[in-house]
């Protein structure tokens, strides 16, 4: 039988993006049915679930880890963190949309053949999508490798992945 950790675990980073999910959790209550909305919060944060905030929500929801990964990699519009060395997670919230999210993911597609979801053949950049950062002010934002940059444009994205292609 595997057991739910007894003592909650502190949120993976001071990123404050897990504020949202706090209070998410806070809002549902640690309970069974609060899962896919908490799993659904993380995800339209940061683009992807991987391993630290699954473990994360596991422990804030006194759940198996073992049942939270069952949820996260049988429903398809979970998207488990990709396989790429690098991660770059477009905002695709109202703000970035307005401020050129969606040249963005045209660059990407051009000049990188990266949609949605997607690595490249030599498995250096994934990109993913985000509804909503929490740094509208920064439009259109986009988190490399973790770090928020903002008021992003075309030409400092493809320079980017060309940076990590090498
Ligand atoms: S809409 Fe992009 S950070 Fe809020």
């Amino acid at each position: 039988m595997i057991l739910a950790m007894d003592t909650p675990m502190a949120p993976p980073s001071d990123d404050k993006r897990w504020k949202i999910v706090e209070a998410t959790i806070r809002r549902n209550g640690a309970a069974d049915h609060s899962l896919i909305e908490v799993l659904h919060t993380v995800q339209q944060a940061f683009g992807y679930l991987d391993d630290p905030s699954l473990k994360f929500v596991a422990s804030q929801l006194r759940l198996p880890l073992a049942k939270v990964y069952g949820v996260a990699t049988f429903y398809h519009f979970f998207q488990l963190k990709p396989q790429g060395e690098h991660t770059c997670v477009v905002c695709m919230g109202t703000a970035c949309y307005i401020k050129g999210a969606n040249k963005l993911m045209a660059m990407a597609k051009q000049k990188h053949d990266l949609e949605d979801g997607g690595t490249t053949p030599d498995g250096k950049v994934s990109l993913l999508t985000a509804r909503c950062l929490g740094s509208c002010s920064l439009a259109p934002a986009v988190v490399y490798d973790g770090d928020v940059a903002g008021r992003v444009e075309e030409d400092q994205m493809h320079a980017r992945f060309e940076e990590w292609k090498k």
